[in-house]
């Protein structure tokens, strides 16, 4: 069982030597190793029963320690660094012969962000590579945002949890590219669009219907808890529809078990916060998941801001769904 503690110096150790330790960022738990090191980074696909052609992020300290993995750095760069970093965004760059084949998938672009964690910071710092880290889960399951949700589904498989405490925005990072110059959102998350456009002084297209290869976390499927789930604006309709079953059902600010029989209800920001939906969300899911039901109905949020990163995951999450 993996050893959970909030000691930096053994984390360091595991990753030195290649091994694979779970690290908090402020989105959501990484599974974390060398990212220089590919007998190291096959361990990553390994654990989490993950498709090689999905590439890797790269997490770095700094600005200046991502230079050497890139071949271009545009200017762009600078002010998204300078207004986001360290933060959840995750450029897409042109990338050098440092970065290793496993990481791109054999794409020209590499992946990076500078995650916005006191203790994976102070980690990063004292390691001589950067590490990469795709979300802590078994391929396609939720995100987990909490140590014992990692040691729950990886715990017999990796050495070491980095204990973080809960992360603080919940869904993971926004990824920005440019297709022709042109920036494009090739996942929303918790920085939105409109601040993105606001640093650019353009507004980035979309790629959020994207199923291509090109950023496989995109792809259905994903997300997904293993109880059927369904995601929806009328919470009432579908309680009415599924009477007779074990549901949980997961609401933004309103309840509406007190109308139908339900196991359980959770409102996750009775004053209807988007920051707090989405940091309580996939630990919310984790939660009703173990809890045998039926079905877990879940309630889209308003379609603003971040409610679109939001309501991209459970979109995702409720396509397993077959009535
Ligand atoms: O918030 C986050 O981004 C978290 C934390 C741990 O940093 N990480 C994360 O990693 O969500 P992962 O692997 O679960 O999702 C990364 C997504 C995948 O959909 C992958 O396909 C896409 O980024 N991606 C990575 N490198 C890419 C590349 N070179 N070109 C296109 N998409 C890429
Ligand atoms: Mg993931």
């Amino acid at each position: 069982m993996a050893i959970i503690t909030k000691d930096i110096l053994s984390a360091k150790r595991v990753l030195d030597a290649g091994g694979l330790v779970a690290i908090p960022t402020e989105t959501v738990y990484g599974l974390a190793a060398k990212g220089t090191d590919p007998t190291a980074l096959k361990q990553i696909f390994e654990t989490k029963g993950r498709p090689v052609n999905n590439p890797l992020i790269l997490h770095f300290a700094t600005l200046e320690s991502i230079r050497p993995f890139v071949s271009e750095m545009p200017e762009a760069v600078k002010h998204l660094a300078n207004n986001f970093w360290p933060g959840p965004l995750t450029l897409l760059l042109p990338k050098s012969k440092k970065v290793p084949e496993v990481i791109t998938a054999g794409h020209d672009r590499v992946a990076v962000r500078i995650p916005n964690h006191p203790l994976t910071l102070e980690l990063l710092q004292k390691l001589e590579y950067p590490l990469a880290a795709p979300s802590a889960n078994p391929s396609g399951y939720i995100s987990p945002t909490r140590p014992e949700h990692v040691a729950q589904q990886l715990g017999e498989k990796i050495p070491m949890i980095l204990d973080g405490g809960p992360c603080k925005s919940g869904i993971e990072s926004t990824i920005l590219g440019w297709d022709k110059e042109l920036p494009a959102v090739y996942r929303p998350g918790t920085i939105t669009t409109e601040e993105i456009a606001a640093v650019l002084g353009t507004t980035p297209q979309t790629h959020q219907k994207s199923t291509t290869i090109l950023a496989p976390g995109m792809s259905l499927s994903h997300y997904a808890p293993r109880t059927p789930t369904i995601a929806t604006i009328a919470v009432l309709k579908e309680l009415e529809r599924h009477q007779g079953k074990k549901i949980g059902v997961i609401t933004l600010k309103s309840g509406f078990g007190d109308q139908f029989l339900v196991e359980k209800e959770v409102i996750l920001s009775p004053q209807g916060s988007l920051q707090e939906m989405a940091q309580k969300l996939y630990a919310t899911m984790y939660e009703l998941d173990a809890m045998d039901l039926d079905l877990i109905l879940i309630e889209f949020a308003p379609g603003e801001g971040m409610g679109k990163a939001i309501n991209d995951r459970l979109k995702r999450s409720s396509t397993h769904y077959n009535p």
